[in-house]
C-alpha cells in the first residue's frame, strides 16, 4: 500500500542529500550563513555546482549582489549550528557569532569558509535560473578542500568526523556512517 503525500512535502519523497552551510558576503558587510539541503553537482567540465535559494533570504540578495558563495560541509557534530543557520535569518543575526562558528579566508572569492567543516567549495557565480520561488544559482568550482584524514577520493564516512549529514525535512536528519562496494564483475 502506498499512500499520497501532500504536494508540499513533494521534495522529502526524493530528496535526503547533504546538508550544506553556504557563506556570502558583500564588501562592505559580515559574512553570513544558511543551511542547504537543496544543493547537487551539475558538470564535471567546467566544474558546475547549483544551489536553490528561496528569493526572500538574506543570503540570496548577498549571493545576487557578490556573484560569490561558498559551500561548506558539516559533520553531524555541528546539527544544532545547522540548526541555528537554518532557522534564523542573517538581516537579524550574525550567525557566525550566534552559532560559535569560525570563519576562515578563503582563497578565490569574498565569502569565508567555515573552519568547523569538513569540507569547502568555492564558487563563482555562472548562470542563475528564476525557477518559482527559489533561484537556481549554477557556480563555477574554483577551488575545493577536504579534510585530509576524512577523505581519500571519496569521504570516509566510517570514520568519526566524517560522517554524512542529511535533512530529511523539519527537524529530522539521516546520519550516513557506512561505506558500502558496489562494484560490478
Ligand atoms: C536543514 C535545512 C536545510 C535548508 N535548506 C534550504 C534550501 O535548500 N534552500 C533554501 O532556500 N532554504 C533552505 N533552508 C532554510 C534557510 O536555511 C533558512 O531560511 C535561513 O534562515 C535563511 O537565512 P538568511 O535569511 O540569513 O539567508 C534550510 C533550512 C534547514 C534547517
Amino acid at each position: 500500500m502506498k499512500k499520497e503525500i501532500p504536494l508540499k512535502q513533494f521534495h522529502r519523497v526524493i530528496n535526503h542529500g547533504s546538508v550544506i552551510l553556504v557563506t556570502s558576503q558583500i564588501e562592505e558587510g559580515v559574512p553570513n550563513i544558511m543551511a542547504v539541503a537543496w544543493n547537487m553537482p551539475l558538470s564535471l567540465i567546467p566544474p558546475l555546482v547549483g544551489i536553490s535559494i528561496a528569493k526572500s533570504h538574506f543570503s540570496h540578495q548577498l549571493i545576487l549582489q557578490r556573484g560569490e558563495f561558498v559551500l561548506n560541509v558539516p559533520s553531524p557534530s555541528i546539527v544544532s549550528k545547522v540548526m541555528v543557520c537554518g532557522k534564523i535569518s542573517g538581516r537579524e543575526e550574525n550567525k557566525f557569532e550566534k552559532a560559535k562558528l569560525t570563519p576562515v579566508a578563503s582563497e578565490k572569492v569574498l565569502p569565508p569558509l567555515i573552519q568547523e567543516c569538513i569540507g569547502h567549495l568555492e564558487c563563482r557565480v555562472e548562470q542563475k535560473i528564476e525557477v518559482g520561488d527559489h533561484t537556481l544559482f549554477i557556480g563555477n568550482v574554483l577551488k575545493a578542500w577536504a579534510e585530509e584524514s576524512l577523505f581519500d577520493g571519496v569521504w570516509q564516512v566510517d570514520r568519526e568526523g566524517a560522517e554524512g549529514l542529511h535533512h530529511l525535512g523539519g527537524d529530522y536528519f539521516a546520519i550516513s556512517r557506512e561505506k558500502i562496494s558496489a562494484s560490478v564483475g
